[in-house]
């Protein structure tokens, strides 16, 4: 395939896997790009060194690009920045917030940046300071989430914008793949359906909650703090949404889930860990790898496009 996002990465499919706090480490991302899509190390709230030894764990095992996710308001952002462009790493992923004073330091070292984005006007100003394309989220992915869906937003950011935009949320299969690209996306990103394959690490309590998820089995906890994030239900969700139904304040709240992702990838505790995972879930029912994964989405993709014929 070739589109802008293949192009702009040097990869074979237009696919990046989601930089997943506590799940994307060096396995996960080295597998996906060596499978042809962008494999991306999430580096959350994790400190320098440890970006530092994911990346050069996933040279070990590709050579071909992958990338680091970097989340904004992590303690240690100055130093993970640094890291990314002294390793070399080809694409950084931004979130939760504007990346605009490293954005110098990171394109003198070649480096491309996508922002992930949830909005029309952050998409703009992300152009503005240098962003080589966006990832448009919509409300339907797993983990901190904005309130636009994928259908309403992808479309939306792409005609506001003149760089590549690259569709998330709420996709595992060819047909949602090939519906971001009529919604004029040149790429998607996936994160719940990476969840499954063995080169990820989780634990695999989380990988059969995730197998067992039905449609309707996400919940959206944080909306009154104004950090909504999207996890399958389970014992931790039922509390938070009755705290949060009876006002609890945000230290109340956040005492609930704090070290909650932790425990539900590391420990396995699927009843009162932060399970997080997108709608789709309900749609991702065998475990694979990232090979047969990615073969698989761009097969059913080629399927989808051949079949369209609802004009005579
Ligand atoms: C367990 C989990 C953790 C996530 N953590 C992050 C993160 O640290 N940074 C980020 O930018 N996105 C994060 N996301 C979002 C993914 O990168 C991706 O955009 C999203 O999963 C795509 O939607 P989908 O879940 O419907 O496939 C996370 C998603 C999941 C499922």
């Amino acid at each position: 395939m070739k589109t802008k996002i293949t192009e702009l990465l040097g990869i074979e499919y237009p696919i990046i896997q989601g930089g997943m706090a506590w799940v994307a480490e060096y396995h996960l991302a080295a597998g996906v790009s060596e499978a042809g899509g962008l494999g991306l190390i999430g580096a959350a709230s994790a400190p320098a060194e440890w970006v530092r030894e994911q990346i050069r764990e996933a040279k070990k095992l590709t050579d071909k690009p992958f990338g680091v996710n970097i989340m904004l308001l992590s303690p240690y952002v100055d130093e993970v920045a640094k890291v990314v462009a002294e390793e070399g790493v080809k694409v950084v992923t931004t979130g939760a917030g504007n990346p605009e004073k490293y954005m110098e330091m990171w394109k003198a070292a070649g480096i491309k940046v996508i922002p992930v984005v949830a909005s029309v006007a952050l998409a703009k100003r992300m152009e503005r300071c240098g962003a080589d394309a966006v990832v448009a989220e919509g409300c339907e992915a797993g983990g901190h989430i904005g309130e636009t869906t994928t259908m309403a937003l992808v479309p939306q950011v792409v005609d506001g914008v003149n760089i590549p935009v690259i569709a998330a949320g709420g996709m595992a299969d060819g047909r949602g793949i090939a519906a971001a690209f009529m919604l004029g996306a040149e790429g998607v990103q996936l994160g719940t359906a990476f969840l499954v394959t063995e080169e990820c690490q989780i634990h695999e309590n989380y990988k059969d909650f995730v197998i067992k998820a039905k449609d309707i089995d996400t919940r959206v906890t944080g909306r009154s703090t104004g950090h909504p994030v999207r996890c399958l239900r389970n014992n931790q969700t039922r509390t938070y949404l009755q705290k949060e139904a009876e006002g609890a304040g945000f230290e109340e709240l956040e005492h609930l889930t704090l070290g909650g992702l932790r425990r539900a990838v590391i420990d396995g505790d699927v009843k009162d860990g932060s399970v997080m995972s997108g709608q789709i879930a309900g749609m991702v029912k065998e475990k694979t790898n990232c090979k047969a994964l990615i073969a698989r989405l761009f097969e059913e993709t080629k399927q989808v496009f051949k079949g369209v014929s609802i004009y005579e």
